[in-house]
């Protein structure tokens, strides 16, 4: 990437920045209803390698999609595509004070648009570049907030704290137990004796235009029913399974199903966090079974292709659980299985989805890792 860098821009870089995508082991759109997610920083990650200019230009080159473009350094409200999550770090960054310009490319091994915070890992990792090439203090909470805020209000995908988060936070050998209303998480030991094997159902979702906003904007107008009737409730995390009954009676089916599945994967997270903490894979592995039936059933957020791989991976023996992982409508499977088993499991998975579909899925066995990080390139060392 660095004799890319110098082919390309005429010049060595200066920085590396590395942000990791993520799995959430379970927890499926519980961060946008103030609940509890469980992620996983993985080691699949988006590299940026950067040089400072003496001007406003920001000249971008993506290797892995062979474009660039050019951005201003206050921002470019006409960005298109993924230079739009650029452009819009740009603008928040000069609300603070601005950067300077610089020549910057991208490239990894963390696949764009298949659910594993692509995304969130654009965001952070560029906004980490600016931070050291101008040498702004921004904390961990902030780079978090700021990278949620350009996704909603400059991109317009609604999403949750949940894959800017753990692209920060990212701990190797643990997942992150957050709640989402008050930002509180823990650290919790992921054992080795789980592997994270993922399958490509090769389905790939354009979040902004998906139906992802559309099941927030359920959930709000849900919210908005129950509130009419009891005001005390702040998020559907104020509910309980309890509640359930008495929602049936007062929602319409559709809106009491994707409540019904917010409120009991709640649960289930606490439920799953306790479950790897007691080292118990097969506890746990039936709860991300739970966790994507209530996706497909009640949340519908499932695809044909993702409910394929899902039967396939529960046969295999040494399987723990498996669910979609991310926003759903397409991207990635997570299996948790034995480390015995990873090998078998990927090929008899993959021949019964070839088989069916007649394309092979892509696999992954991925491993935790830390958040993001940021080195000089003459060795400086690591850096958050
Ligand atoms: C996407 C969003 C997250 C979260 C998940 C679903 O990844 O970015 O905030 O809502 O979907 O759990």
């Amino acid at each position: 990437m660095i004799s890319g860098f110098e082919e390309h821009f005429g010049q060595g870089p200066d920085l590396l920045v590395e942000a990791p995508g993520r799995v959430n082991l379970i927890g499926g759109s519980t961060d946008y209803n103030q609940g509890f997610v469980l992620p996983v920083a993985i080691d699949r990650r988006t590299s940026f390698l950067a040089r400072g200019r003496s001007d406003d230009l920001v000249e971008v080159y993506s290797a892995g999609l062979s474009r660039g473009g050019s951005l201003k350094t206050r921002g470019d409200a006409g960005a298109l595509g993924w230079l739009r999550y650029l452009s819009g770090i740009l603008a928040e960054i000069s609300m603070t004070g601005g950067v300077k310009g610089l020549d910057l490319m991208i490239d990894g091994d963390l696949p764009i648009g298949s659910g594993l915070g692509s995304s969130a890992a654009l965001e952070v990792g560029f906004l980490t570049v600016l931070k050291h090439l101008n040498r702004i203090e921004i904390s961990d909470e902030k780079v978090v907030e700021i990278c949620h805020r350009v996704e909603n209000e400059f991109v317009g995908m609604k999403c949750g704290i949940m894959d800017q988060f753990v692209s920060v936070m990212g701990k190797e050998d643990r997942a992150i137990l957050l709640d989402c209303r008050d930002m509180k998480f823990e650290y919790v030991v992921l054992d080795r004796s789980i592997s994270i094997v993922l399958f490509d159902s090769g389905v790939t979702r354009e979040l902004v235009t998906s139906d992802y906003n559309t099941r927030r904007k359920e959930c709000l107008d849900a919210l908005e029913r129950i509130r009419a009737r009891r005001p005390d409730v702040r998020a559907l995390r104020d509910l309980e399974p309890a509640d359930l009954p008495w929602l049936e009676s007062i929602l319409e089916p559709v809106l009491f199903r994707r409540c019904r599945h917010v409120i009991t994967e709640i649960g289930r997270v606490v439920m799953a966090a306790e479950a790897l903490r007691e080292r118990n894979g097969k506890g746990l592995g039936e709860l991300v079974n739970s966790s994507h039936l209530s996706l497909r059933d009640d949340f519908e957020v499932s695809c044909r292709e993702l409910d394929h791989l899902f039967a396939a991976a529960r046969q295999q023996d040494g399987v723990y659980g498996a669910r979609l992982t991310g926003a759903g409508f397409g991207g990635n499977l997570l299996v948790l299985c034995h480390p015995s088993a990873v090998k078998e499991t990927v090929r008899n998975v993959s021949r019964s989805f070839t088989d069916r579909f007649g394309y092979t899925p892509g696999t992954i066995l991925c491993r935790s890792s830390d958040g993001v990080k940021a080195k000089w390139i003459d060795g400086g060392g690591d850096r958050k």
